[in-house]
């Protein structure tokens, strides 16, 4: 018998042993529901409204099939890009998410430490829960940290995060546009979500459903929104007051002229939109509906890729988020002319299910799943993926 069976050998560390039977994002997912308080949880996997654009990004990636070619020498995959000067291992970046830590207490330097050690760049957002001076103080090596802007209606404050980010060595300024006002998150609004939690029967509830996760909230510092220090505290449904209807292009060129490193623009544009953009200076364009999480049946971000890219030309950087769970889904984006893919719940659930660890356990799965799905694809390289990606892909309906 023991010739035939070798025992296996137990894992007894509690979170290493869960993350160990995680094979996909959806199983991530599934022990971040089991782990983290329902508002929480919610608040992470809910979107706007019917959260019909949510369910639509997921969909509108899966609606593309492969045409491969085969004999075409596998061994070796080169999965390398450059985004916007800088060489990544896999073209992928971690996006910029408010209150992170909530979701765990690992929090944004939990994030930004995993995707420095796959060499990815971490977005650092305007509503973080943990500031821009402390996060790049934590981080050791070359990290390679972007800050995401919300245009704020007081423009001084929020020229004072973007000059605190360029003193603070963040390399990349994306400007998130389609957060004029706050997308209508129903999941929310039904929680009665508040930050900093208030004690009402719902907090008592869940308290008491995941003590693991009270446990660690209460032993770390408060949360807050952490950028915007000396000010009242707020909760997330009426953070929205931060934002200003009245944004216009004019904004866009004041913050080119402030920011002297690259420029990004994140938001649903579709052709004349990303022309605009970059003509008025901007290095790139994150394709982005904010996860379904502003304008409910907004157009899906992979549907804009091919328009945008014919707009735009071959050198503009292009970046896509919404909707990504599986590492075919960049092939997919980097074959319809993307760069690269932008994660956000994908990493967010990892992070519920196993903090740091478990981001880094989302980042390999993806990894591995792109490696596969390029070897079988017959390609060797991103590089050549984006190239001749239009040949290998077919829409399935
Ligand atoms: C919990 C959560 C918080 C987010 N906070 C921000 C934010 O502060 N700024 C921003 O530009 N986008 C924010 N986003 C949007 C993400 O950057 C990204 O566009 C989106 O998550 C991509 O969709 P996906 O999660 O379906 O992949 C947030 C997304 C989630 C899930």
């Amino acid at each position: 018998m023991r010739k035939l069976v070798r025992p296996r050998s137990v894992e007894l560390d509690g979170t290493r042993r869960r993350l160990a039977a995680c094979h996909d994002v959806s199983d991530l997912r599934r022990v971040a529901l089991r782990r983290t308080p329902k508002p929480v949880f919610d608040y992470v996997d809910g979107a706007a409204d019917e959260e019909l654009a949510a369910a639509g990004n997921v969909a509108a990636f899966r609606q593309w099939r492969f045409l491969p070619r085969v004999l075409a020498d596998v061994e070796v995959v080169d999965t390398s890009v450059t985004v916007l000067g800088s060489a990544i291992p896999v073209p992928l970046a971690l996006g910029p998410c408010g209150y992170t830590r909530m979701m765990h207490t690992d929090g944004e330097i939990g994030v930004a430490r995993s995707g420095a050690r796959h060499g990815l760049p971490y977005t650092l957002s305007t509503m973080a829960a943990t500031g821009i001076e402390e996060v790049a103080g934590a981080m050791t090596g070359r990290p390679d940290l972007w800050f995401q802007l919300y245009i704020l209606k007081d423009r001084s404050r929020a020229a004072g995060l973007v000059s605190r980010a360029a003193d603070n060595g963040y390399r990349v300024l994306v400007v998130t546009v389609d957060t004029m006002v706050a997308g209508n998150r129903i999941r929310d609004v039904r929680n009665g979500l508040t930050m900093p939690p208030e004690l009402s029967l719902h907090t008592i509830a869940s308290v008491a459903a995941k003590p693991g996760y009270w446990l660690r909230l209460l032993s770390g510092p408060a949360l807050d929104f952490a950028n915007f220090a000396g000010r009242p505290a707020t909760t997330i449904l009426k953070s929205a007051d931060f934002f200003d209807p009245g944004i216009t292009w004019s904004d866009i060129e004041d913050l080119r002229s402030a920011w002297k490193g690259k420029l990004i623009i994140k938001g649903p544009l579709g052709p004349a939109d990303a022309r605009r953009a970059v003509e008025l200076g901007a290095d790139g364009i994150q394709l982005s509906n904010h996860g379904g999480r502003q304008l409910d049946r907004a157009v899906a971000p992979v549907d804009l890729i091919a328009p945008v890219r014919e707009a735009v030309g071959p050198s503009v950087t292009l970046l896509v988020d919404s909707g990504i769970r599986h590492g075919a889904d960049v092939v997919v984006a980097l074959a319809l002319g993307a760069d690269a893919g932008v994660l956000g719940r994908a990493y967010l659930y990892g992070l519920m299910a196993g903090g740091e660890a478990g981001v880094d356990r989302a980042l390999d799965l993806l990894t591995a799943q792109l490696r596969t799905t390029m070897r079988l694809l017959g390609v060797t390289s991103a590089a050549d993926l984006r190239k001749r990606g239009r040949e290998l892909i077919t829409r399935g309906d």
